[in-house]
């Protein structure tokens, strides 16, 4: 008998958006648009794709493990000191390291409903009991999360702003939950959308880290805002321990040398990060627009993907739109069937989103 562990034979794996090529062998169409996985829809900057020519040349050589050009440059946008950052693999790959750094077998996890599918699957991993504390109005309820922490948390995820709700906790939400949670308690912020914001009482957590708050960690990715998912890079801040604590954890090279240096020329292409921004501002104004239009229900987003009401069967609706080359994210997963998640796109591609959306919703009528 191979001895398959059974918390982790119990694991649903994670199912992500479909991919473009997929789409392209499955149903033998060529044009297709893809809005559902919150990448960058004007691809990766000028100053990314330069850099990963030159580092291309020096692909035989294994990368810096400390990510050292990248660590300082990033220190300095950040003004932060460099002991406060480490770089992973995403920063999927953090979450990773702070599960096995801090999950044993029966330890308890607490995060919300309706969050990302990436936390309670890693729990599970360590053996760690997952608790998914009910939303309120589709937010975090930080309250319940409060009352939910038992001598046995050890990991509390806090996705700010929300996938795949686009909702958000405040700053001051933020400070009275801080000033509740045991020390023992290490409270992970996960900021993967932070660049998309436009709330002004969102919290800034930076300072939590820059005064030394030993049980906060934010994760932030290069995978969203500048347009390198596929290069799998993102990083964590935390006290200076708990990075030290986390380099103990990580693979020798974890990042590789190409994601290094397109990171690094992404940080200085400020007016590529502006105009993602201002793109995603615009479109999400276009599609509340929309959608009032059209009388469906949505809720207001800080990120770069919106959540909507199809009334009804929305992974019929999502089959409906794969078929007509677009795709999107059916909900069924996060417990939210009739709701669909629309990455933000061009212009162009949000405008054939609600084109085909309201061409589908008219064939269910019928
Ligand atoms: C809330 C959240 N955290 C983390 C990630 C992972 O991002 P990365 O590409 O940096 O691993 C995602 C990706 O979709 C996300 O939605």
């Amino acid at each position: 008998m191979i001895p398959f562990k059974k918390n982790i034979q119990n694991i649903s794996p994670y199912e992500p958006g479909k991919p473009i090529k997929e789409l392209q062998r499955e149903y033998g169409i060529r044009n297709v648009t893809k809005l559902a996985s919150n990448e960058n829809p004007l691809g990766p900057s000028g100053k990314a794709i330069r850099a990963m020519r030159r580092a291309i040349r020096d692909a035989h050589l294994y990368p810096e493990g400390s990510c050292y050009y990248l660590l300082n440059r990033l220190a300095q946008e950040l003004k932060l000191d460099s002991g406060h950052i480490i770089f992973g693999n995403g920063s999927n790959e953090i979450i990773e390291l702070l599960a096995r750094g801090f999950l044993s077998e029966g330890d308890e996890v607490i995060s919300s409903e309706k969050t990302f599918l990436v936390y309670p699957i890693l729990s599970q991993v360590c053996g760690a009991k997952f608790r998914a504390v009910p939303m309120k109005d589709y937010r975090y309820d930080l309250q319940a999360i409060l009352e939910a922490i038992t001598p046995k948390t050890k990991l509390i995820f806090i996705a700010n702003p929300n996938n795949p709700t686009g909702t958000y906790v405040t700053a001051g939400e933020v400070e009275d939950f801080l000033a509740k949670v045991p020390e023992h308690v290490v409270v992970c912020f996960d900021e993967a959308y932070v660049d998309f914001v436009d709330a002004e009482d969102f919290p800034k957590m930076l300072s939590y880290i820059k005064n030394e708050h030993s049980n906060v960690v934010v994760l932030r990715t290069f995978s969203k805002a500048y347009g390198l998912a596929g290069l799998r890079i993102g990083y964590c801040l935390a006290s200076k321990e708990m990075v030290a604590y986390l380099h103990k954890i990580r693979q020798p090279f974890n990042v590789n040398s190409i994601a290094q240096a397109a990171a690094t020329a992404a940080l200085d292409d400020e007016f590529f990060r502006w105009r993602t921004k201002w793109l995603v501002l615009r479109g999400k104004k276009f599609f509340y627009r929309r959608f009032k239009k059209l009388g469906l229900e949505y809720l207001p987003t800080q990120a770069n993907f919106i959540l909507v009401n199809v009334r009804g069967d929305g992974q019929e609706i999502f089959q409906d739109l794969l078929r007509s080359g677009m795709i999107v994210r059916a909900m069924n997963a996060y417990n939210l069937p009739d709701w669909i998640r629309i990455t933000i796109g061009r212009r162009s591609q949000n405008v054939q989103l609600v084109k085909l959306l309201k061409a589908s919703l008219n064939r269910k009528a019928v």
